[in-house]
């Protein structure tokens, strides 16, 4: 970039520039859209019903009629694409998580429901198995270990399961190694050859995720911390050779997590890769916002706006963040 042609001042007056609305839209670098908005959706079973999370005020676990429903305002508002989680009731949370490829379960249910009203709308569904796992682990657990390579056949028959009950996009975000070639070939080998992999690439070991946790129920559940899987915040290159590993494997799309603490991690991804790079704004990051707007701290509908571009200014292409319906609606 050239800074240095720039007249001294008073020749040069940056905020020239800023003067009137006008010539701030003309000088705008970056814009944010409604199709840059993925929206994360918690279903729980029954029907007709919904329950606020206490730690994500606003947000709700919704039944799958309900979910199908906001989904499809979701699409209404042209929200591109929703990612689906479950709070799977405790009798069905196994030692191998067995309920993750049960094509009946939460998510598939509520997939094959919202294509029903909305077959456009994208579908994103999470491939991991904390939701499912007796002791909140996202893979197999051996003694006190995450046992890798056991945990890839039971990836591979939950991606599967996804792909058949119509998911457009699978998320890996379970951070066991080689999961992304597994998966891709097992798409490739049954026929499932446009399902997308948004692979959760560079996904750190956060505090930021303790209201998912509750959200989906895993939080009384889990023994210990992901550590041995999820990544060190401390590390920026080692997120470079994740996201190389994981495309070189088959992913369509990368993603960084949590979103606003590694901004940088986005900027270089996309830099490095230029991929479609996405970033996933956590809970922890809405229950900080959501909470001081709600404490009157701070204006809710700027500070969400700024948030989101945050985003696309550091390069990401789009963001996963459960504002989506809200800024949806500013945008109109
Ligand atoms: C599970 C998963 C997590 C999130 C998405 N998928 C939590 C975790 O890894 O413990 C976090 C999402 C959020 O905090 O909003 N593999």
């Amino acid at each position: 970039m050239v800074q240095t042609l720039a007249a001294p001042f008073p020749h040069t007056r940056p905020r020239r520039t800023r003067q009137a609305p006008w010539v701030r839209d003309l000088v705008r670098e970056n814009t944010l859209t409604v199709g840059d908005l993925i929206w994360p959706i918690f279903v729980r079973e029954g029907a007709d019903g919904e329950e606020p999370i206490p730690s994500m005020p606003g947000v709700s676990r919704l039944t799958v009629d309900r979910a199908a429903d906001a989904a499809a305002r979701a699409a209404d508002l042209g929200i591109p694409c929703v990612a689906l989680f479950p709070y799977t009731p405790q009798e069905k949370r196994t030692e191998d998580a067995a309920e993750a490829w049960n094509p009946d379960n939460l998510v598939n249910s509520a997939t094959r429901a919202i294509k029903r009203l909305r077959p456009g709308l994208g579908v994103m569904l999470d491939v991991a198995l904390d939701p499912y796992s007796s002791h909140g682990h996202d893979g197999i657990l051996r003694g006190d270990e995450i046992a890798n390579d056991e945990t890839l056949v039971a990836l591979e028959r939950q991606s599967l399961c996804q792909a058949e009950a119509g998911a457009d996009i699978l998320g890996p975000s379970d951070m066991m190694d080689g999961r992304i070639g597994v998966i891709r070939a097992a798409l490739e080998a049954n026929d499932f050859t446009n399902t997308l992999i948004m692979s959760y690439a560079a996904k750190y070991a956060s505090a930021f995720y303790g209201p998912f946790r509750d959200a989906v129920g895993a939080s009384g559940t889990l023994k210990g911390d992901k550590k041995t899987y999820q990544m060190d915040p401390a590390n920026g290159d080692e997120a470079l050779r994740e996201v190389a590993i994981d495309l070189s494997e088959g992913a369509d799309m990368v993603m960084v997590k949590p979103g606003m603490p590694y901004l940088d991690i986005c900027r270089r991804v996309k830099a490095e890769f230029g991929a479609p790079t996405y970033a996933y704004q956590v809970s922890g990051e809405y229950a900080m916002l959501a909470g001081a707007c709600d404490a009157g701290w701070m204006d809710r509908a700027r500070v969400v706006a700024e948030s989101l571009m945050a985003f696309k200014r550091a390069g990401c292409d789009g963001v996963l963040t459960y504002f989506a319906v809200e800024m949806a609606e500013g945008l109109r």
